[in-house]
């Protein structure tokens, strides 16, 4: 490869200065815990444990390369300061769903991190950083039979852990890699954090893959880049005091649920505040949605300063999809527990303020919609709108005829598989408050001015 001596240049300052979020120079991580592993069917976690104690600040906890470790008890270690995790080997999880739930149980509260992740880490500076041959690195977690046992009408098995929290400041998550997830996988947290070159798998050879969240957002300047998503619910999901999100050159699919805001508003006394999300330059393949807002009826709040730009959708069932009447599929154990929807009293929306989509290409999911999720009826991804044709390329719902305020569409390129002309569904986004709206709100065939 040929490099001009301006890119070295820039290579040696951004070395020099060490790159914001990225791997510090040794000196200041001056201590090395490398993890053993008993490389058998013997648990590690507890040599994992005494790593991460020993190495809890100002240090390069190391993984080896191609190593197998058994993690059979959940981790902890939310005391890190200054660390890198080099994640060079292949960690397991018990695959038994049984073993998993004994321990969930047993260690709940206790040593099971913030009661839900089996990975906890929290601390100002953390740098996990996978092994960049794509044989290594992974987390197994052998989610494929919670997913099979979970009833067509279930809610999930019970004691299913999430996978990963990861709570820092000024850090950051490159060659993540998780192989078949319980379910949620990394909740991210906390401020100046970026990932990138992650690999999250959750394609399924049986059921639907549940609940399996790429990344659940809580924080401020976070940057995901570079970063290949197949899974079953949002590949990204951001989330209530998210500020400044970046989401760039991925790949997401499978049956994805998209690039969402929200849910926002389901705790009907809190004030959903997000704003400043920008997705660009995303592929998504075979998913449910593409760019997606969903908040809930009777919600308060406000998202504003959102855009999604050149995105390609091929085979999506929803390409842009906004609702502000999000309801949780599911039986009544999520109808009537937090997200309680019968009763909930429409006293507000989730505003939205300033959102844009641009530069969409692709195709629309018109021969077999959804994501073999569907066990309501209507379905619950269809957020209670009556005769959808699957021709939709854009599918806007606002609750009141206040509660979209400049909405802008530009150069939305995309037709149903079937070579119909593509249609839209659009409710309440007035050309009062949308002048760049690009299109007249109403149903029918998709034509922009
Ligand atoms: C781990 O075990 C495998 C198979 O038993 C063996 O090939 C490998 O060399 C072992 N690795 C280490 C680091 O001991
Ligand atoms: C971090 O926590 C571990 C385990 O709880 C403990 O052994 C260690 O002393 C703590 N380190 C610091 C720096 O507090
Ligand atoms: C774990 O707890 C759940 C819910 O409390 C219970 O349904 C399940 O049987 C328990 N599993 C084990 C293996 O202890
Ligand atoms: C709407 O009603 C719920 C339930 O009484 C209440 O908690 C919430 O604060 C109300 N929202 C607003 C915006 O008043
Ligand atoms: C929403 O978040 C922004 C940015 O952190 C903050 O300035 C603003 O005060 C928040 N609004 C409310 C109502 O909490
Ligand atoms: C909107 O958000 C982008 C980041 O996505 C930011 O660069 C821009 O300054 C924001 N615009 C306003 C008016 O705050
Ligand atoms: C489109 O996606 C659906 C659902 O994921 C899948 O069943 C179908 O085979 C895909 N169709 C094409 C043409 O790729
Ligand atoms: C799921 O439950 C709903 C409501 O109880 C019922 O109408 C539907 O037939 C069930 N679907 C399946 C696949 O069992
Ligand atoms: C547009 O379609 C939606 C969903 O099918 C429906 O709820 C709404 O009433 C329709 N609006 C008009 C004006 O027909
Ligand atoms: C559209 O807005 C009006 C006025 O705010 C509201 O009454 C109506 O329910 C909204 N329509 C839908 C389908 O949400």
């Amino acid at each position: 490869m040929l490099i001009s001596s301006a890119t070295a240049l820039a290579l040696l300052s951004a070395l020099a200065l060490g790159a914001p979020g990225y791997q510090r120079s040794d000196t200041s991580r001056p201590q090395r815990c490398i993890v053993p592993s008993s490389n058998g069917t013997a648990d590690d976690s507890p040599a994992v444990l005494k790593a991460f104690a020993r190495c809890a600040t100002d240090s390069v906890i190391v993984f080896k390369e191609g190593v197998n470790y058994n993690i059979f008890t959940p981790i902890s270690a939310t005391n890190l300061s200054n660390v890198e995790i080099r994640m060079n080997g292949n960690l397991h999880l018990p695959q038994s769903i049984a073993e998993v739930q004994r321990v969930v149980n047993r260690t709940n509260r206790v040593t099971y991190s913030d009661g839900q992740h089996w990975f906890a880490f929290k601390g100002p500076s953390i740098d996990y950083i996978g092994s960049s041959d794509i044989n290594n690195g992974w987390i197994n977690s052998y989610g494929q039979a919670w997913w099979d046992a979970n009833p067509v009408n279930g809610t999930g098995i019970d004691s299913r852990p999430h996978l990963m929290s990861f709570k820092t400041t000024g850090g950051s998550l490159k060659y993540f890699k998780s192989r078949k997830p319980i379910a949620w996988n990394v909740q991210v947290e906390g401020d100046d954090i970026t990932v990138s070159h992650a690999f999250i798998d959750a394609e399924s050879t049986g059921s639907f893959p549940f609940n399996t969240d790429g990344f659940d957002v809580t924080g401020t300047n976070v940057r995901i880049t570079d970063s290949v998503i197949y899974n079953g619910d949002d590949a990204i999901a951001v989330q209530s005091g998210s500020h400044n999100i970046l989401f760039e050159r991925n790949t997401i699919g499978y049956q994805s649920h998209g690039m969402s805001i929200g849910s926002l508003g389901e705790d009907q006394t809190d004030f959903a505040n997000v704003s400043n999300i920008h997705f660009e330059d995303v592929t998504v393949i075979d998913a449910v949605y593409g760019a997606r807002f969903k908040s809930w009826i009777g919600g308060q709040g406000l998202a504003k300063n959102i855009t999604w730009k050149n995105i390609r959708v091929y085979n999506v069932t929803f390409p842009i999809f906004v609702t502000q009447s999000y309801v949780n599929q599911g039986s009544s154990q999520t109808q009537l527990g937090d997200g309680q929807t019968t009763g909930r009293i429409n006293n507000g929306s989730v505003m939205m303020e300033d959102f844009s989509w641009s530069d969409f290409t692709g195709t629309i999911n018109t021969f077999r919609p959804g994501d073999g999720s569907c066990v309501t009826n209507p379905c619950w991804y269809d957020d209670g709108l009556p005769d959808l044709k699957h021709t939709e390329a854009v599918i806007i719902e606002c609750n009141t005829d206040t509660s979209c305020k400049n909405f802008a569409l530009e150069n939305i390129q995309i037709i149903p598989q079937s070579m119909a002309a593509p249609t839209v569904v659009c409710i309440n986004a007035t050309a009062e408050l949308n002048p760049q709206l690009g299109f007249d709100c109403k149903n029918g065939t998709f034509s922009p001015f």
